[in-house]
């Protein structure tokens, strides 16, 4: 056993989900996380809504709220989107807490103190009529690197390049488009460049990372500048320094306190589990924590900041660059082990975009379909290592195809057959060479997709426990025990009904990590009680330190199946089962095309 993190990426908190953002990071991080529970490792899985800076900002003036309201609002929606597809965080939190208020000024002043983040004086924008600070997001122009023409003063939307205000081409207030003045201000950078040799010599001793991610973060390594980590706004976490902290016009900036989450909702997480040091067997390298490893999950446009600037920001605080220095009071902290990053997920063939209305939201989704359904699809055919598309008639496909006719069909016909002859899991006679075969086939599972899910190989591990279900679908055809109907024919009914039950179980079990609502209840089917898979549940706490309640998601899942075979106790009495998946009718992929038209 040991410590396992599954850092899992902070949604923006500007709007409902849709299927890309879950199949980037959400499915795949809940399948490795109850995977990994049920070989036995000791798993936090911590995120929360990424509520500072622009993107907050830009959307709360669109809704005509203040960015507080617009992150209140979608913090609840998302935690319900999340709960909806049972995806089992230990804590989902939000980064507006005052905990992570202060872990994030505690990583800022361990920075600080080792000298690792320096003052600067740069240009910044004002609005010649007024004279006032013009914060970065009401900077518009033209993106100096892509050529789009609207590239914000922080970003550009378009690339996804961070920019500075004063880079853009033709820059103008987005209030009343006037051409900004750039006067001198001060801001802090993060010395990046002190960083390389670290960075660089960790990223050697990185292993089975997917070749791409890792390319790509070797890559940046050639061009590093210092940052700039504070910028021009007024929604973020303050300064925590004197002169700075009540400055209403310079806040830290977004991607510095939201990588910073992880760290501060796993203090989070150990504050309300009643033992507050407990994060430490996570993050810990000197003391509790030697055994973990730390594995984050996200779309290939974070992997910058969890690649390059969050082991800095670890590096740093914990007194390992260039410049030396000591660790701060949490300690020596512990770098990605892997940074898991998925490629993109395009919806009928176009990107997809929420002003276009090119989407589907989960919430959406989840009124129609099972989340089972969602989930098979983001695991069988997501964007694991290339762009794909996700099409309906694609999702019908494989929904009745595989789901259905293949994993449904199995679970149904076993059931029945063994319900309506025996009543009960059936007492099997002597196994026959087909029979051992069958259930060698079932136990090897194990090892082949437990392997496959820990190297992050999740489309080749469904396809691993789907070939189990083939086989034992075949089985039944070739043994045909529905033909076995005389008294003396009976107890090899016996015998290939309770293999072919056997086998339903390990493959229920093998599937439980990608389908753990229907996993639940073919447990119960074939007579099981209790938790087979623990599912999160959203509750309403009080912040830890004062602030203002807010949802959270969490949950129990030291309960639950296992990674292994458990025998079938004959006599366990079967009921005639419902059916576990619905069939779609194929109308359906008319209708939502329709629908997709039509907004
Ligand atoms: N909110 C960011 C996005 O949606 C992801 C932040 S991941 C974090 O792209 F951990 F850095 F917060
Ligand atoms: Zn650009």
């Amino acid at each position: 056993m040991s410590h396992v993190l599954a850092a899992v990426a902070w949604p923006y908190a500007n709007g409902p989900r849709h299927i890309g953002h879950v199949s980037g990071f959400g499915v795949p991080s809940d399948v490795f996380s109850r995977y990994m529970r049920m070989a036995g490792h000791d798993v936090l899985m911590v995120s929360g809504t990424d509520e500072h800076g622009t993107p907050i900002q830009v959307q709360a003036d669109a809704d005509g709220v203040t960015a507080r309201e617009l992150a209140d609002r979608y913090n609840r929606v998302i935690v319900q989107d999340l709960h909806g597809l049972g995806l089992s965080y230990d804590l989902f939190t939000r980064t507006t807490t005052r905990n992570h208020y202060a872990v994030t000024q505690e990583l800022f002043t361990g920075l600080l103190d080792n000298g690792y983040i320096v003052p600067k004086t740069t240009l910044g924008a004002i609005s010649p009529s007024t004279g006032r600070t013009l914060p970065d997001r009401y900077i518009e122009g033209t993106c100096p690197i892509c050529g789009y023409d609207g590239a914000r003063g922080d970003q550009c939307d378009n690339c996804g390049n961070q920019l500075d205000p004063e880079q853009l081409i033709e820059p103008r207030s987005r209030i009343n488009g006037e051409t900004p003045e750039f006067v001198e201000t001060e801001h802090f950078f993060l010395d990046l460049p002190a960083f390389a040799q670290a960075i660089s010599r960790w990223l050697d001793r990185r292993e089975n990372w997917r070749p791409n991610v890792l390319k790509f973060s070797r890559n940046l390594l050639d061009d590093l500048q210092p940052r700039a980590i504070t910028r021009d706004l007024d929604w973020g976490v303050p300064i925590p320094l004197d002169e700075w902290r009540d400055r209403p016009d310079k806040r830290i900036y977004v991607w510095f306190d939201a990588v910073i989450g992880y760290l501060s909702a796993s203090i989070e997480w150990a504050r309300r589990s009643g033992d507050p040091e407990a994060w430490r067997r996570w993050w810990s390298v000197d003391g509790d924590g030697k055994d973990a490893s730390a594995y984050y999950f996200m779309g290939k446009d974070n992997i910058v900041f969890h690649s390059v600037i969050w082991p800095a920001i670890l590096l740093g605080y914990s007194g390992e660059g260039d410049r030396g220095g000591e660790p701060g009071s949490l300690g020596r902290l512990g770098l990605p082990t892997e940074v898991v990053s998925s490629e993109y997920l395009t919806m009928e063939g176009r990107k997809f975009s929420s002003s276009r209305r090119v989407v589907i939201y989960v919430r959406d989704f989840l009124e129609r379909y099972d989340p089972d359904a969602l989930r098979y699809f983001i695991a069988a055919a997501g964007p694991e290592s290339n762009d794909t598309d996700f099409t309906w008639a694609e999702f019908v496909r494989r929904n009745n195809d595989e789901l259905v006719a293949g994993w449904g069909n199995l679970v149904n016909r076993s059931v029945s057959m063994a319900a309506k002859n025996f009543g009960a899991v059936p007492t099997p006679g002597e196994l026959t060479a087909e029979d051992e075969a069958l259930l060698a086939v079932a136990r090897r599972g194990f090892a082949t997709v437990g392997e496959l899910i820990a190297k992050h190989r999740q489309k080749a591990a469904i396809g691993e426990a789907m070939r189990v279900v083939a086989e034992a679908n075949k089985y039944l055809s070739e043994q045909a025990p529905w033909k076995m109907k005389s008294d003396d024919q009976k107890p090899r009914m016996g015998t290939v009904l309770h293999v072919a039950l056997q086998v339903v179980s390990d493959a229920n079990t093998l599937l439980t990590p990608f389908l753990p609502h229907s996993a639940q209840k073919v447990h119960e089917l074939l007579g099981g009680t209790g938790v087979h898979a623990p599912m999160p549940s959203i509750i309403e706490v009080d912040d830890l330190d004062g602030g203002p309640s807010y949802p959270v998601l969490t949950g129990d899942y030291t309960v639950g199946a296992r990674w292994e075979s458990v025998p079938l106790v004959a006599g366990t009495p079967l009921s005639a089962p419902k059916p576990v998946f619905k069939k779609l009718d194929p109308s359906v992929v008319d209708e939502e095309l329709a629908r997709l038209g039509a907004e």
